[in-house]
């Protein structure tokens, strides 16, 4: 099997220690993200400090899982933006839960969340929405994602077809928001870092919800640690 072929590595990350976890879960993943960050410019083994493994369940109870950007990450949780009329929306309107990872392999490092899925509010997802560059504006027009397509040409020609509609002006407003483009935030109930450590023994934190409060509320999480 080719997975076989792969190197085994023993993680030498620095772990994580009950004194350097808060007891609200928010300032220490932020510490994380802004730590992944900086590598992508520093050490450069951090492609996409922001990627974000996001799975959804449908209709049936399947699970599925997909990669999309964090764009956000606020008091409840993480965000992103993408079609709501995609496989994930129509997943998440049939049945919000959701879970999501971000993983850094190279600084033996991920953050898990679980909870459920809220659509962002249209003045965000506006405002995103305008700071895209223009082709990926036109992009969002020329694409009904997850939906088959007969082929490539389809969607190029789609694409041509909404950029003579709605020319680059210069201007943040010159292509307006797809009907169906939106974005969802994972409101979270449990955060669990991840610390790689020697001969598998890795340090795992998990806050659990225990009441109402944002992830920078002491009063809303029980800090637990579990076994490796
Ligand atoms: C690194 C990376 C970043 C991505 N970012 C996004 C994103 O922010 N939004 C999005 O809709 N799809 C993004 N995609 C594409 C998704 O993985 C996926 O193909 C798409 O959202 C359709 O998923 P679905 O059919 O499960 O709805 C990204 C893919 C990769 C590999």
């Amino acid at each position: 099997m080719v997975a076989e072929r792969a190197a085994r590595v023993d993680y030498a990350g620095e772990g994580l220690s009950e004194d350097a976890c808060p007891p609200a879960p928010l300032e220490i993943v932020r510490a994380w993200v802004a730590s992944a960050i900086e590598r992508q410019s520093a050490e450069r083994d951090v492609p996409e400090p922001t990627a974000l493994s996001v799975a959804t369940v449908d209709a049936d109870g399947v699970p599925d899982v997909r990669t999309v950007l964090m764009r956000d990450l606020d008091t409840r949780g993480p965000a992103f933006y993408t079609n709501t009329g995609s496989a994930k929306g129509q997943q998440v309107a049939a049945n919000p839960a959701m879970a999501a990872a971000l993983t850094w392999p190279s600084m033996y490092r991920a953050v898990r969340f679980r909870g459920t899925a809220e659509l962002l509010p249209p003045e965000d997802v506006l405002a995103y929405f305008r700071s895209r560059p223009w082709g990926s504006r036109v992009g969002a027009h020329a694409s009904a994602q997850s939906r088959p397509v007969p082929d490539r040409e389809t969607v190029e020609t789609a694409y041509r077809e909404f950029a003579e509609r709605y020319p680059d002006t210069g201007s943040a407003d010159d292509v307006p928001v797809p009907e169906d483009w939106g974005g969802y935030r994972l409101v979270a109930d449990r955060v669990e870092l991840w610390a790689g450590r020697r001969s598998r023994l890795h340090d795992r934190i998990v806050w659990e919800r225990v009441g109402p409060g944002g992830l920078d509320d002491p009063a809303a999480w029980r800090r637990l640690r579990l076994a490796p």
